[in-house]
């Protein structure tokens, strides 16, 4: 048979990993992908960067490899718009497969992409744009399809939750956390994308795709960071028998899907809860065959190296469904549930002066909004430094948590705006 040729644009982390892997296993690759895997042109920034494996056919200008002999283009340069973009509508044109790992370019731009690839019957392929070396779009793609689906809630952000397992071990601060996560390599120069949760957005849009049969949608999807979460909410966490994570959640409601990005309270005994560290996990509850946990690596060379290598020798093989799991014209608008209509229990903290009388205006303007508390801890400071309250309510819909809040905030007895972190089931 003749070779299957394979053209790599992007030779960082993940490029680099990829050449790598392909060049230590080939034989192995070549013998499951039933034809022979061979690297025709890679392409970079920088031409005499050193790199630390050998690059052959290099070519300085990406698109040259979307127009050359390559039966597949492996995009790992990553960004929404300019050359990733380019390349990749380029590459699916010219009648090429596509692997990538690009998940900000999929989550705007995947349902095109996918209807290009499928007028052209190339695979569109991006199982390391989720979750790293985890084998979640796969899953969700074509194992977990005989009942339906009812949500989907992931850690898929490793500096986030790094940062927040590093904030419950040690009691520092986030600001604190987040440079030693920088100077050791586990959080970007601009961390923007990580912890403002827009990252974990993305990989929820391609997850909530594969599962509801939907494009991908941002444009609705709630997403906070974990930027305020404090030490004391994590130390008053663990005192309620919780810890917080920041989930990418997406589910069926009677309302219509809810996906979102936030902080979450989840039950140490959860296995969400004791995902540690760097390392991902998502949770499908999957109807009727019940939960699947996953957990594992979700970025670094060689995970997400793993996750690409697994596409390209898919669609060697040629095995490859439709990039969404159905036909791309088939995808629905989203529908999403109505912002503010999530029940759920809720943590919520107020910095206030310790002066009689503010904790029953505080309980009556909950009450007044129809939200009743189900346990409540109260710590003092240094007298005139004000005191913590810890609440935690019944099942409430965010509007009316949210309507009590913006009363209680107004108050010139309460010292910092305060604080509310949904509490997950599982
Ligand atoms: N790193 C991870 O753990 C991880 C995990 C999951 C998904 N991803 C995704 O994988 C993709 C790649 O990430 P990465 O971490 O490997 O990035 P990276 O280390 O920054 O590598 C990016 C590569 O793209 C090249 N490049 C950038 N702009 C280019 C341009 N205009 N023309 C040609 N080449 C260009 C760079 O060239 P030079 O080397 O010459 O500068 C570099 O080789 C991104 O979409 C990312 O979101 C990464």
């Amino acid at each position: 048979m003749t070779p299957f040729k394979i053209a790599i644009a992007g030779l960082g982390t993940v490029g680099g990993g990829v050449v790598k892997a392909l060049a230590a296993r080939g034989e192995d690759l070549s013998t499951r992908a039933g034809r022979k895997l061979e690297i025709v042109g890679v392409s970079a920034r920088d031409a005499n960067k050193a790199r630390g494996f050998a690059v052959t056919n290099f070519t300085p200008d990406p698109l040259t490899l979307a127009s050359g002999d390559a039966d597949l283009v492996v995009e790992l340069i990553g960004g929404d718009e300019g050359m990733a973009r380019q390349l990749v509508e380029t590459a699916l044109a010219n009648g090429k497969h596509v692997v990538t790992a690009n998940k900000a370019l999929l989550a705007r731009h995947g349902k095109a992409l996918a209807e290009l690839a499928e007028t052209k019957d190339v695979a569109l392929k991006f199982e390391a744009a989720v979750a790293g070396g985890i084998p979640i779009v796969k899953t969700l793609r074509e194992s977990l399809v005989a009942y339906e689906v009812q949500a989907v809630k992931g850690i898929l952000n490793g500096t986030c939750n790094y940062i927040l397992t590093e904030m419950e071990a040690t009691g520092a601060g986030f600001a604190e956390v987040l440079k030693q996560a920088q100077a050791k390599g586990y959080a970007e120069a601009d961390p923007a994308l990580d912890v403002g949760g827009g990252d974990t957005a993305h990989k929820l849009a391609l997850l909530a795709a594969l599962v509801f049969g939907t494009a991908p949608e941002l444009a609705s999807m709630p997403v906070e960071g974990i930027e305020q979460i404090t030490a004391a909410d994590i130390h008053f966490a663990s005192e309620f028998g919780f810890r917080i994570k920041l989930l990418g959640v997406a589910r069926r409601t009677s309302q219509g899907i809810e996906q979102k990005v936030h902080p979450a309270m989840v039950r140490t005994r959860s296995p969400l809860a004791n995902v540690d560290g760097a390392q991902n996990g998502v949770l499908v509850d999957a109807g009727a065959a019940g939960p699947f946990f996953f957990s594992g690596r979700g970025a670094g060379e060689a995970p997400t190296a793993s996750a690409v290598i697994s596409d390209i020798v898919e669609a060697a093989a040629g095995a490859f469904r439709p990039a969404f799991g159905r036909p791309a014209a088939r995808l629905a608008a989203l529908g999403p549930a109505p912002a503010g209509a999530a029940v759920s229990p809720w943590y919520l903290r107020f910095e206030v002066l310790d002066v009689p009388g503010v904790l029953a205006s505080i309980a009556g303007s909950l009450s007044e909004a129809g939200v009743s508390i189900e346990s409540m801890i109260q710590r003092g400071r240094a007298p005139g430094e004000g005191v913590a309250i810890v609440m935690i309510t019944h099942d409430a819909p965010q509007s009316a948590v949210e309507r009590a809040l913006k009363v209680i905030a107004a108050s010139d007895k309460v010292r910092a705006r305060p604080c509310m972190i949904p509490m997950e089931a599982a």
